[in-house]
C-alpha cells in the first residue's frame, strides 16, 4: 500500500501537466495537486479497520474543496462540519443527515433549530448548549442523535495550538471537575444518547488517543448503568480525529491499524455491535495525499544568505509560518522542465512567501540544490489544514487546484480570478 506521494510520481505528475496548456498557465504562479487514488485509499484504510457500521465523518475544515467531498459521499463517509457553514456545504452536497456530524462550541440558537430539523447528529459543546438544544426540542420534532463533548483531560499533546485535552480546554465538558454533573445531565436528558470526545490534531500519541477513550468509555458504562430503569443508552460513540501523519520522509508513519486494534483489546464492548461508532478523522484522510507547487520567481544572491521568493507562504501554510517549529513539510526542487534537481553541491537557503511581513517564511537555512529563477519548488504534504485556512492578507489569489489518477490530471477548482477577488471584499 502506498505510504506517500513519492518525488518522482510528483515530477512525472509535474511535467505531464507543464505539457498541457489547459491545465497550466503562465499566470499559476502556485498549483496544488491531489492525487484522488490515494485519497481513496486512505478512506478505504478507515473503512476497512473499523466496524462495518462505523459512520467515518471526515473532519470538512481539513479540505473543504467541494469536488473532493464529493468523492467522499461517493465512497459513502460522512462528514463532520464545524460551523454551520460547513453544515450548509455537507447539505448541498448531500450527504445524508444520518452522515452528517455537527460540532462547534458555538452554535447559535438558529444554528441548532436548523440541524434539529435536519436530524443531523449534534454534539453539544457544554451545559448551556444543552439547555438551549432541551428549549428548542419542547417545541421541535428531531430526528438528531445527540451527545455531549467531553474533555478528557489528558494532557496537552507535542503542539500546544492543537491540543484540546488539555486541563483547561476550550472545547467540551471536564470530565474530572463535572462528572457528576455530566451523569446527571444525561439522566435528565432523554434526548442524549450519543457522547464525544477528540484530542488535538497531529501531535497526539496513540497512548493519549487510547486514554482519551479510556476515561470516556468508562464515563459511558457508569451513565449507561443508571441510564438502565429508563431502559435508554448512550448509542452513539464519537472518538473525534486526531490520529496523526508524517510529514518528515525520515519519520517513523503512524498506523493507523496499531490504534485500532489497541483500543478494540482494550474496550471489546466499545467495538461491539451495542455501540454505533462514529470517527472525524481529517489529516489522515487528506494530509499526504497532495504536493503542492510553486514557480520561483526571484533568487537574492547574497554573500552570507541566499532567499527564494517563491508564490506559498503563510497564505496557504499559516501554521508553518507563525508556529515553524511545531510544523514541518518536506521541500524538492524541480527545475524549469519539471526534473528533480539533485545536486551535489546543495546551499542553505531561506524560502520565503510573497506576503508583505518579515514572518512569511517557509523554511530557513534549508539545504537544497542550486536554485535558479524558473526553477519550482514542491513542498509535500499539504492535503490538509492548507488550503482550509487560507488567508487573504494581501489579496492574493487562491491557486489553481488539480486532482489526479496517475496521468489523468482535471482542475478541480479554478484558480482564483481577480474579480473573484474584488467581490470578496466587496
Ligand atoms: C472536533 C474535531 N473533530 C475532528 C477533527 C479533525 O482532526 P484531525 O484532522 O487531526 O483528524 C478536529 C480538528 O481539530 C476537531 O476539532
Amino acid at each position: 500500500m502506498k505510504k506517500r506521494i513519492g518525488r518522482e510520481e510528483i515530477s512525472n505528475t509535474f511535467k505531464t501537466t507543464l505539457s498541457n496548456n489547459k491545465l497550466i498557465s503562465d499566470e499559476d504562479t502556485a498549483v496544488i495537486f491531489y492525487d484522488l487514488d490515494y485519497l481513496e485509499s486512505r478512506v478505504r484504510i478507515v473503512k476497512e479497520i473499523f466496524p462495518r457500521n462505523t459512520i467515518h465523518a471526515i473532519a470538512a475544515k481539513a479540505n473543504p474543496l467541494i469536488e473532493i467531498l464529493h468523492l467522499l459521499k461517493g465512497l459513502d463517509v460522512g462528514i463532520e462540519a464545524a460551523s454551520f457553514p460547513e453544515l450548509y456545504i455537507a447539505e448541498k452536497i448531500g450527504f445524508s443527515s444520518r452522515n452528517i456530524v455537527f460540532d462547534s462550541p458555538s452554535k447559535t440558537q438558529e444554528e441548532l433549530k436548523y440541524a434539529l430539523k435536519l436530524g443531523v447528529h449534534i454534539n453539544a459543546d457544554s451545559f448551556m448548549e444543552i439547555d438551549r438544544i432541551s428549549d428548542i426540542l419542547k417545541k421541535t420534532n428531531s430526528n438528531s442523535n445527540i451527545g455531549v463533548r467531553i474533555n478528557p483531560q489528558v494532557g496537552a499533546g507535542s503542539i500546544k495550538t492543537t491540543s484540546v485535552a488539555d486541563k483547561i480546554s476550550k472545547f467540551g465538558i471536564p470530565i474530572n471537575e463535572r462528572r457528576l454533573e455530566i451523569i446527571k445531565t444525561y439522566i435528565n436528558h432523554k434526548f442524549l444518547n450519543g457522547i464525544h470526545l477528540h484530542i488535538g490534531s497531529q501531535g497526539i500519541s496513540i497512548d493519549q488517543l487510547i486514554l482519551g477513550l479510556k476515561k470516556v468509555f468508562e464515563l459511558v458504562k457508569e451513565i449507561n448503568y443508571k441510564l438502565q430503569i429508563q431502559g435508554r443508552r448512550i448509542e452513539y460513540f464519537d472518538i473525534g480525529g486526531g490520529f496523526p501523519v508524517s510529514y518528515r520522509f525520515d519519520d517513523e508513519i503512524p498506523d493507523i491499524l496499531i490504534y485500532y486494534n489497541q483500543a478494540k483489546e482494550n474496550f471489546p464492548k466499545l467495538f461491539s455491535e451495542e455501540f454505533t461508532l462514529l470517527t472525524e478523522f481529517g489529516r489522515f484522510i487528506h494530509a499526504n495525499t497532495a504536493w503542492a507547487v510553486s514557480r520561483v520567481e526571484y533568487v537574492k544572491n547574497e554573500s552570507s544568505y541566499k532567499i527564494l521568493s517563491i508564490h506559498l507562504g503563510a497564505d496557504f501554510l499559516l501554521r508553518k509560518a507563525y508556529h515553524p517549529n511545531d510544523w514541518h513539510h518536506e521541500i524538492t526542487v524541480l527545475d524549469s522542465f519539471g526534473n528533480i534537481k539533485l545536486g551535489l553541491d546543495k546551499k542553505k537557503y531561506i524560502i520565503a512567501g510573497p506576503l508583505c511581513f518579515a514572518g512569511d517564511i517557509l523554511a530557513k537555512d534549508i539545504e537544497l540544490p542550486e536554485v535558479t529563477i524558473g526553477d519550482y519548488i514542491i513542498i509535500h504534504d499539504v492535503g490538509a489544514y492548507t488550503l482550509s485556512m487560507w488567508s487573504r492578507y494581501n489579496s492574493r489569489q487562491i491557486p489553481k487546484v488539480l486532482g489526479y489518477n496517475n496521468d489523468d490530471i482535471k482542475i478541480i477548482k479554478k484558480r482564483e480570478t481577480l474579480n473573484d477577488l474584488y467581490s470578496f471584499w466587496k
